[in-house]
């Protein structure tokens, strides 16, 4: 398996810079997982370690080794596309040890891969099928296998389940973490989806605007996104984000709320305050610190999300666990969690996070 380095690559078309400066340490058997939106570069930072794409400035290595220009079979780095072509009239057996095939490698030996691969992704049974009879999942499967097969250094995925429908996703999502554990490969993987980015990942790593905006651990980010794009990038509904002023420990909302928090350093910085929808509380009217009005309810079933527009400050959204009995036009009374409530200045940067101070 495989270590792999990038240190200060960049890629340009002509006189577009696409990604700038990235440094990325990836470890042995790491499972990393690229975020960002659409057209910030994470295709292009696959293709680049794939060797589908030349590397247009700083260094790439496999093993330590340099790689900037060596062609993607001496890299020995398996991808899955987001669009598996299979080939059509080549049952599953046959696509996926096609590579070795093509190899030349022995018929024996083929076999035997192939039959491994198929055992690992439940496929034994389909092995003798052309692609047209199998459903979605099992076609996603055999572009696996075939990655499978070739026993590569790495493997990268892109987007690979997002052609599946949800119950698919999940169930093939699973199948993604059981082979990481059973191959303890290095992986690399990009997805829209938070669930799978939060789920696979060892460490993500967000993109936008051609740079890595921070890299981390799934909590990690969660709990202390470096800014306001992190923040609002990573968990599901999105951070609320409202206007504040700070002062020594205290912010001031839009509506001259008063928000004491428990930070060592000033608040002097600070242009916004950033709380997700399940960092707010529904207290009494004497503990809270705003008081709404229930403008829109969503019932999920698990959750409740209740739209709550709080005069100059604006809306907030709020999560509650399980059926909450809350009607729209209610008037509610709501508390931050003081130990979760994030700063940023206006330059977009989290200040110092009051429990990262305290531990
Ligand atoms: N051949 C090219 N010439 C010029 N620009 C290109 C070329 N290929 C890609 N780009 C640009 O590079 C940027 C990054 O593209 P890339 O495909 O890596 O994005 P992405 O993060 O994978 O997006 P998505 O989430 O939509 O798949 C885009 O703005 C795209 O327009
Ligand atoms: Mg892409």
């Amino acid at each position: 398996m495989a270590r792999i380095e990038l240190k200060g690559v960049a890629k340009r078309y002509g006189s577009v810079e696409v990604l700038r400066d990235i440094d990325l340490e990836i470890g042995d058997g790491e499972f990393i997982v690229l975020v960002g939106p659409s057209g910030c570069g994470k295709s292009t930072l696959l293709r680049m370690i794939a060797g589908l794409e030349p590397i247009s400035g700083g260094d790439f290595f496999i093993d330590g080794t340099r790689m900037n220009d060596a062609r993607p079979r001496e890299r020995d780095i398996a991808m899955v596309f987001q669009s598996y072509a299979l080939y059509p009239h080549m049952d599953v057996a046959r696509n996926m040890g096609f590579s070795m095939e093509i190899r030349r490698r022995p018929p024996a030996e083929r076999t035997s891969r192939v039959k491994q691969a198929a055992e690992t992704l439940g496929l034994s049974a389909l092995t003798e099928r052309l692609p047209r009879a199998l459903s979605g999942g099992q076609r996603q499967r055999v572009a696996m296998g075939r990655a499978i097969v070739r026993d590569p250094r790495a493997f990268l995925f892109d987007e690979p389940l997002s052609n599946l429908d949800a119950a698919l996703r999940v169930e093939m999502r699973l199948e993604i973490a059981r082979l990481h554990k059973r191959l303890g490969a290095t992986m690399v993987y990009v997805t829209h989806d938070q669930v799978e980015a939060l789920t696979l990942a060892d460490r993500i790593v967000v993109l936008d605007g051609g740079d890595i905006q921070q890299i981390g651990t799934p909590l990690t980010l969660y709990e202390r996104p470096a800014n306001k794009f992190v923040a609002c990038f990573i968990g599901s509904p999105t951070m609320n984000v409202v206007p504040a002023t700070g002062r020594d420990r205290t912010l001031s909302l839009k509506n001259g709320a008063q928000i004491a928090l428990p930070q060592s350093a000033g608040l002097e910085r600070a242009a916004e305050l950033g709380i997700r929808p399940e960092h707010i509380d529904l207290v009494a009217p004497e503990d809270a610190d705003l008081t709404g009005t229930v403008d829109l309810v969503e019932h999920l079933g698990s959750d409740t999300n209740v739209y709550v527009s709080i005069g100059d400050v604006g809306m907030l959204m709020v999560r509650r666990r399980g059926n909450a009995p809350i009607r729209s036009g209610e008037r509610i009374f709501l508390r931050l969690q003081r130990e979760n409530t994030h700063v940023f200045a206006s330059d977009g940067s989290a200040l110092a996070h009051a429990s990262a101070e305290a531990a």
